[in-house]
């Protein structure tokens, strides 16, 4: 079993589009796939279709008995199941505060998971760089990690790169890739060009800034079913390919 955390302290850099499209995907690819909404806001558990219940995936994190099978809802796609956000998400770090096991949390439900039999996790984020995401770090085999191409967006990528360096215990691999990618834009193309340059962990696919992704919001679907052969679809595909042929779907803790 292989978790693929879609991570980046930035906000609306493409983190829940890609995790919808990517987990859809794997899904058509015969994985048994599972997304955990961690985002309390919810937007993943909303583009399948899933109401946003008081009571999802929350619980799991804060009570140590608990069936985490139960709180798992099914998608309009085969092999696709999805553990939804819930409001309680808000709280959830507070939780973790008063306890002791601090970091460990998500990584207990992922043990948890292993029951379940998904081949591969992917965790929808949200953002920011608080306890819950020092939780993540600790469960994750790979970040993967959406940027759009701007100059501060590679500063907070350095900022990834130290808190993970300063991390005890494994540290999971990143994967870097562009996302909301104007072709336009010049400035796009030499940030591209510089970071490609600077680092070795930058995926090959470019996501485009493309209208069939805003969309979804509307279909509630993923792009990779709504137009698979956009241009937004392909993209989304290639950086599946990446995935599979970096050997980032066959990573375990
Ligand atoms: N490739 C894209 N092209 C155009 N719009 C996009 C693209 N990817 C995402 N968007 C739009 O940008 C907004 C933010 O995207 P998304 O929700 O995926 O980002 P996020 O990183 O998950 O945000 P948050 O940090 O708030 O969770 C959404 O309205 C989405 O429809
Ligand atoms: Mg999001």
């Amino acid at each position: 079993m292989t978790v693929i955390a879609v991570y980046n302290s930035k906000g609306g850099v493409g983190k829940t589009a890609t995790t919808v499209n990517l987990g859809h995907l794997a899904a058509r690819h015969g994985y048994r796939t599972l997304v955990w909404d961690l985002d309390p806001q919810g937007a993943a558990t909303y583009y399948f279709r899933i109401k946003h219940r008081l009571k999802g995936g929350s619980r799991a994190l804060t009570t140590q008995r608990n069936r985490i099978g139960d709180r798992i809802r099914g998608t309009d796609f085969e092999l696709l199941d999805v553990l939804p956000s819930d409001r309680e998400l808000r709280n959830v770090e507070f939780a973790f505060d008063a306890a002791k096991h601090r970091t460990g949390r998500v990584r207990r439900v992922v043990e948890e998971l292993r029951r379940e039999n998904y081949e591969l996790i992917f965790i929808d984020c949200p953002p920011s760089s608080s306890l819950l995401a020092e939780n993540i770090f600790a469960a994750a085999d790979l970040l993967l990690v959406p940027v759009v191409p701007t100059t501060l967006s590679v500063r907070t990528l350095e900022q990834l790169d130290e808190t993970l360096a300063a991390l005890k215990g494994p540290v999971p691999e990143v994967l870097v890739f562009f996302s909301m990618v104007d072709g336009r834009k010049n400035l796009h193309a030499e940030l591209i060009a510089a970071l490609r340059a600077e680092r070795t962990d930058v995926a090959e696919a470019l996501i485009p800034s493309a209208t069939e992704v805003e969309l979804m919001g509307t279909t509630r679907r993923p792009v990779t079913a709504t137009a698979p052969t956009s241009v937004a679809g392909m993209a989304y595909a290639q950086l599946w390919d990446e995935l599979v042929g970096r050997g980032y779907t066959e990573l375990t803790l």
